[in-house]
């Protein structure tokens, strides 16, 4: 990576009033989580993940399922956050505001102390009931109910009729409707908007670029292949973000400091 690409955009970002970071799978790649559009090992590697995260696919084969979040929980949990997440955490201390927006259900941003973080696509590690039986969305505490897990997911113990899933957002499912608003608002005012490691190809949440930069912000990319949004980024990093961002906030840290 050119430093003088570095350089230019840790100037854009030591300027920023109200940031905003969207972030993908890619963020979490350094992790030892693979991305979603990338082939598995193993017993998952016949399998698409996209056509597996649907109500549809739930509904036809609820133990593939809940077996393919199974071993991603699995995955998650044997992982850690990287140094792209730390530094996230230490930008916060080098300028006024910092969100995050993030894609991804690992919980890495939260786990590090990143202190406003938007989970546009819910959390892996809770369930709730498929009917949301009292209410969007019922959450249901797994540790506490006794099932055989051969047989799948457990049932509801509210209404002792659905399955219990996973409480993400799958494809052909819309997302809480506060969560979106807030993030909308946030990339129409942001003044930069920092999109990493994602495709740019799963909506809505892929318009939220297209938002701040209709609305004047700067938006830059961290990411090694181009993305959906590369188009409209005023700068794309090509590299990973667990190795980028530290680096970045050392130069931040350096042009704040004279
Ligand atoms: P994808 O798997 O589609 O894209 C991951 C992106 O990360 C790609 O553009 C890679 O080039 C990039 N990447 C790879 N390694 C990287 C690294 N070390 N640093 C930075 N970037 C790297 O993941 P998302 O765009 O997050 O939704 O996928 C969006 C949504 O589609 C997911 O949240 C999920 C999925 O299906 C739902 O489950 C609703």
């Amino acid at each position: 990576m050119e430093k003088a690409k570095l350089e230019t955009v840790a100037r854009m970002l030591v300027d920023a009033q109200r940031l905003v970071v969207l972030t993908g799978a890619g963020m979490s790649k350094e992790s030892g989580v693979p991305t979603f559009r990338e082939a598995h090992d193993g017993l998952w590697a016949r399998y698409d993940p996209t056509s597996l995260a649907t109500p549809g696919a739930f509904r036809r084969n609820p133990k593939l399922v809940w077996d393919w979040y199974t071993y991603r929980r699995e995955l998650i949990a044997g992982s850690a956050p990287n140094p792209g997440h730390h530094a996230l955490v230490a930008l916060e201390d080098l300028l006024p505001q910092v969100v995050i927006v993030t894609q991804n259900v690992d919980g890495f941003h939260q786990q590090v102390g990143s202190s406003d973080v938007i989970c546009l696509h819910g959390n892996i590690q809770e369930n709730k009931c498929f009917d949301d039986c009292q209410g969007k969305p019922t959450l249901v505490d797994i540790s506490r109910l006794e099932w055989d897990a051969e047989t799948g997911p457990p049932t509801c113990p509210y209404c002792r009729q659905a399955l219990v899933r996973p409480n993400v957002v799958w494809f052909n499912e819309t997302l809480p409707v506060a969560v979106l608003e807030r993030a909308q608002q946030l990339s129409q005012d942001c003044d930069v908007m920092l999109v990493i490691g994602t495709s740019g190809v799963v909506y809505p949440a892929a318009y939220l670029p297209m938002i701040a930069h209709q609305s004047g912000a700067t938006v830059l990319e961290i990411n090694p292949s181009p993305s959906g949004i590369s188009q409209i980024a005023v700068q794309r990093l090509a590299g990973g973000s667990g190795e980028l961002l530290p680096l970045i906030v050392d130069l931040i840290r350096q042009l704040k400091s004279t």
